[in-house]
């Protein structure tokens, strides 16, 4: 396994890290796959915005060149490219959409990023609260009637979002969640961080823009050949406000973009352009080879397709990309089971939380990686107690407790019934399990002390604990 010497320069702990053997089941997409993409990057391409290169805050060249591949790859109106991840995206797309004091109906387990945009534009949320899985524990899809539940009953409100997928890769039904948006005429923003990757294959779940969404952003950095912070807003003409999008994308976007990354995002299309189908199907392949060999899992238990109707009725559709290893019913938690990983078997993961983890796959696996990690978790399942029945999962619902915002500034003592001053959550994925504002019901003391029994990091507006 890797271990830094104290005080090494970052460069070289970087490279030290890359040499070390380490496989990435993790962020990014890329894989640090330079056998596959290339080693050319950075300072001779690291320019600015010279004569012949365009602006991309008012793309009319090379940079609108790239766009255009976004869109037609995506299936929408207008695409940008975009420097600060689904970040600048997502905070763009909600002040696009809305006007201070307006309403927006928005999943609870939206990302921090949404959280923050609400608070930065002063809207009031209004929550839709999605169904937890009873096996897993992980947060299900959306459900279309849960919105037109909510739309019903906010008639006027401006905006509607939600995230699919989630982390986990649980989809939602964005075909009848946009119908029921579209009935009211209001716009649904699909948070699609996770599914920059979806459609460009039929063993994948369909892109949102397909689906109907009037608007997405998607992280090209997290499940595809690009580097870090790259990432696409996506828009549907007429209705999603191309100028408006664009305006805001010049408050949140720095006006010094990396040239490096637009080449990354410019690169990752082009790819996927000319050898998406044939990537996508030799994943497809390695995908299925794993799936066939997990299915012999006794104590760990994988969250995959296979067994979703059946076991998992909450979730729509599931991201065969993301990798879910229950560790429940091995008696682990997800970071002990990670670091199992780590330590014997030279595998980094995604992420850890209370009793699963998350592997992500993509097209840059190198050949090898799937059936390492397979073979790991048979190893280590091999080696697991294996009990009867995994022990059913707690049955936390985030924001379950609703209230006033605005509310007294009770200290995060775990008070259940007080007023939370701030808002906590794991990171990743960044979902918060209390909202400022909210009053804190007894479920969420509990799972903040399940998450930080298990060794999860939480986080809070004023740090760690
Ligand atoms: C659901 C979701 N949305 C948005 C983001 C932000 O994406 P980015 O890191 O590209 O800014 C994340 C990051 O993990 C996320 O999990």
């Amino acid at each position: 396994m890797y271990e830094s010497g104290a005080g090494d320069a970052l460069y070289e702990r970087l490279s030290a890290y890359a040499a070390s053997g380490m496989i990435p089941m993790h962020v990014p997409g890329h894989k640090r796959n330079s056998g596959m993409l290339g080693a050319e990057l950075p300072y001779d391409i690291d320019v600015t915005e010279l004569p012949g290169f365009d602006n991309l805050h008012d793309m009319r060249g090379v940079l609108l060149d790239t766009a255009d591949l976004a869109a037609a790859l995506y299936g929408c109106g207008r695409a940008f490219p975009l420097v600060n991840g689904s970040t600048c995206g997502l905070l763009a797309a909600v002040r696009a959409f809305t006007s201070r004091g307006d309403t927006v109906i928005m999943a609870r387990n939206c990302h921090m990023s949404v959280y923050s945009a609400v608070e930065l534009c002063g809207l009031k949320p209004v929550y839709i609260t999605p169904e937890t899985d009873g096996v897993s524990g992980i947060t299900c899809s959306v459900s279309p009637e849960s919105v037109a539940g909510a739309v019903a009953d906010n008639p006027g409100c401006a905006l509607i979002i939600i995230t699919s997928p989630t982390y986990e890769g649980v989809v939602s039904d964005v075909a009848a969640i946009a119908e029921a948006a579209r009935g009211r005429s209001i716009p649904l923003l699909v948070d699609e961080a996770h599914g920059a990757h979806l459609g460009f294959s039929d063993y994948f779940p369909a892109q949102a823009m397909r689906e109907g969404a009037d608007a997405a952003v998607v992280s090209l950095h997290k499940t595809l050949p690009a580097l870090t912070q790259c990432a696409l807003a996506l828009v549907r003409d007429p209705l999603a406000g191309y100028d408006a999008m664009r305006r805001e994308l010049s408050v949140f976007q720095t006006s010094s973009p990396s040239y490096v990354l637009l080449a990354s995002i410019d690169r990752c299309l082009r790819l996927l352009a000319a050898r998406g189908r044939r990537l996508f199907d030799a994943f497809e392949d390695r995908l299925r080879r794993f799936d066939a060999r997990v299915g012999e899992l006794g104590a760990l238990r994988a969250i995959r397709r296979g067994n979703m109707a059946a076991a998992h009725p909450g979730f729509y559709d599931l991201d065969p990309g993301k990798i879910v290893i229950s560790a429940r019913g091995a008696g682990l938690t997800g970071p002990e089971l990670a670091g199992l990983l780590r330590a014997e078997y030279r595998i980094e993961t995604e992420m850890a939380a209370a009793d699963y983890i998350v592997a992500v796959a993509t097209v840059c696996d190198g050949e090898g990686y799937l059936d390492a990690l397979a073979d790991a978790l048979l190893s280590i399942d091999s080696a697991c107690p294996r009990a009867a029945q995994a022990p059913p999962a707690p049955c936390f619902r985030c924001g379950a407790g609703g209230g006033e915002s605005g509310g007294g500034a009770a200290a995060l003592g775990y008070a259940a019934g007080a007023v939370a001053a701030e808002s906590v959550w794991a990171y990743p994925p960044g979902r918060p399990i209390i909202v400022a504002g909210e009053v804190i019901t007894e479920d969420a003391v509990r799972e903040i002390r399940r998450l930080a029994d298990a060794g999860v990091t939480l986080r809070a507006a004023r740090g760690e604990n």
